[in-house]
């Protein structure tokens, strides 16, 4: 240890209080500089060219999705490393993300990820799967979700839901697309719904 009294750094060292200060001095400004400029990049803010806003049956899927606790075993987060895009496909990227509330990304992976299941198996394939996964996966140790097919969406919510997303999140929703939620949903299972949101998944960018 150096006794030179000229050690400035020594006094922070020795000074609990003060070396806890500095300590979040250091981290908040490191945080500024790293998320400010996000908040202004346009690649973290806008769209990507061809997103478009969910249905009114992708979107009741969606929170029939987060119901399930689907996002629990299911990430939707690609990262940008080999072994992920040659499995999944092009990494995720932030403007995709941008009409997600909440959104799901996740990092809990017991299943595949989903980002980009969109268009990978047919309607019928995920009906088969929903009801009973070892059906198609003998290995597969995801539960089966059955009442899903028996359940039927009543959209009391759903013109509501949309236009929250409308007017709290900037999804550009137009009025008869709202107004025809209800006739979109009517006679629609839980099932369907969550089949047409797996199957809207990374539409935007394959
Ligand atoms: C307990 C964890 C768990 C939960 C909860 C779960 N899954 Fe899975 N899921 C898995 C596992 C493990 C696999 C891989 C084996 C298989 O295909 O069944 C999988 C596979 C899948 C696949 C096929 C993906 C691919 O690329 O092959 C889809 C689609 C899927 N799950 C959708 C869902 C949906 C929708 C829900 C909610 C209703 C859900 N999962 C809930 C664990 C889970």
């Amino acid at each position: 240890m150096s006794s030179n009294s000229n050690n400035r750094h020594e006094v922070i060292e020795r000074n609990v209080g003060l070396l806890a200060i500095c300590i979040v001095f250091a981290i908040s400004l490191g945080a500024l500089v790293e998320i400010t400029p996000l908040i202004f990049q346009k690649q973290t803010t806008e769209p990507v060219e061809n997103l478009k806003p969910y249905t009114a049956l992708q979107l009741e899927g969606r929170d029939i999705y987060i119901r399930e606790g689907c996002n629990v075993c299911h990430s939707q987060m690609i990262r940008p490393f080999r072994s992920e895009t040659e499995r999944y496909g092009h990494y995720s990227v932030a403007g995709e993300s941008v009409w997600e509330h909440p959104f799901l990304w996740g990092s809990k992976r017991t299943g595949p990820d989903l980002a980009r299941v969109g268009g990978r198996y047919s309607d019928e394939w995920h009906r088969v799967h929903l009801m009973d996964p070892r059906e198609l996966v003998p290995e597969s140790n995801m539960p089966g979700f059955p009442w899903l097919a028996e359940n039927m969406l009543d959209g009391k919510y759903t013109k509501q839901k949309m236009a929250l997303f409308r007017n709290q999140f900037g999804v550009p929703y137009t009025d008869e697309q709202i107004e025809n939620a209800p006739k979109e949903i009517e006679g629609k299972s839980e099932i369907d719904a969550l089949i047409a949101y797996l199957q809207s998944l990374g539409h935007a960018m394959k």
